[in-house]
């Protein structure tokens, strides 16, 4: 979906398809980089980092495996409770694998900083973390992010895998939505 496919419950679009897609191809590049010469396995936090993982995978020049984790930390609202639960394991032994989870965002960064430690205690040779987007109040937890698409401001946001109570994760952009959509 466009913009004017939503138009009526659209606040501001933040970063456009175009925006995007030029930030992940930088993001590759430097992933070849550094995982040269190394067998790399991405991880894709599901649900919210299926275009990511998509769009990432396909502007690498090197071959990666990929697979999947499901947590839970949101429910359908807006707070992160900072509970975590694994809903889908992968289905990848890690020891010694050099391994990159993508995220789609971190907001309080609880989410990843659990999930970096729970890789850990697996044997792996390095984990590190990418994610499309990055809100101010990550920087309040320690967690080393080693790639970032875009920091955002202080709001909820939807778009590029990122939804509302399961709702417009497939729009091709990041962006604000109107106050009506909430009440
Ligand atoms: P954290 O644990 O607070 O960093 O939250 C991480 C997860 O919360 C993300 O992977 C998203 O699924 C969800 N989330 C955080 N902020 C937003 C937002 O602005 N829109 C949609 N989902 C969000
Ligand atoms: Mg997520």
């Amino acid at each position: 979906m466009d913009s004017t496919d939503v138009q009526a419950d659209l606040k501001h679009v933040l970063y456009t398809k175009e925006q995007i897609q030029q930030r992940i191809t930088e993001l590759a590049a430097q992933i070849d980089k550094d995982y040269e010469g190394r067998e790399l396995l991405i991880v894709g936090v599901l649900k919210g980092a299926v275009m990511v993982m998509a769009d990432l995978a396909r502007a690498l020049h090197s071959h990666v495996s990929m697979d999947w984790m499901a947590v839970s930390s949101y429910g359908s609202g807006t707070q992160s409770s900072g509970v975590v639960r694994i809903l889908k394991d992968l289905d990848t032994d890690l020891m010694g694998k050099d391994v990159l989870i993508v995220e789609d965002i971190i907001d309080s960064g609880l989410t990843l900083s659990w999930l970096k430690t729970n890789l850990e205690s697996r044997g792996t040779s390095s984990v590190e973390i990418c994610t499309a987007f990055r809100k101010p109040d990550a920087a309040k937890v320690e967690l080393d992010v080693k790639y970032v698409g875009y920091d955002l401001p202080n709001e909820f946001v939807v778009g590029y895998g990122l939804d509302y109570a399961e709702k417009y994760r497939n729009l091709e952009f990041v962006g604000t939505l109107a106050p009506h959509v909430y009440e």
